[in-house]
């Protein structure tokens, strides 16, 4: 790695415990991997945290597949948001249900409009919006 810097910070005892079982468990081989993980996480949290950031948002949506309105309303807002709109993923789950995923690309304050709009939708089971900044 070019243009590494070592720094040294004091903790508790028991929460560098704590953070070491926790990291060890989720498959960590260094400290400092860990580390740095936090810190982009906080740093996009913080860039999400505005409108304008450009982003892209995982949009998951579980709903019964006879419900034949929602379908046509899914299909709809996609063609209505097309510049929005990259991809979307539709996978059957259970015998009613199916799941569909719809990645959408824009700010912050448009995806996530869109995204709370698709979840809110009458018939939706299952709803989540995620958010990843795509700004450096
Ligand atoms: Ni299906």
């Amino acid at each position: 790695m070019d243009n590494v810097q070592r720094v040294g910070i004091s903790l508790e005892s028991d929460l560098l415990e704590r953070f070491d079982a926790l990291i060890l468990g989720q498959g960590y081989s260094s400290r400092s991997e860990a580390v740095r993980d936090l810190i982009r996480d906080r740093l996009t949290q913080s860039q999400l945290a505005q409108p304008q950031t450009e982003a892209i948002a995982a949009v998951f949506v579980v709903y019964d597949h006879h419900q034949a309105q929602l379908a046509q309303k899914l299909i709809e807002l996609q063609h209505s948001h097309l510049l929005k709109t990259i991809s979307s993923l539709h996978v059957h789950i259970a015998h009613d249900d199916c799941l569909e995923v719809i990645l959408l690309r824009g700010s912050v304050s448009e995806i996530k409009k869109l995204g709370d709009h698709i979840v809110s939708l009458k018939g939706v089971k299952l709803g989540k919006v995620n958010l990843i900044a795509t700004a450096d």
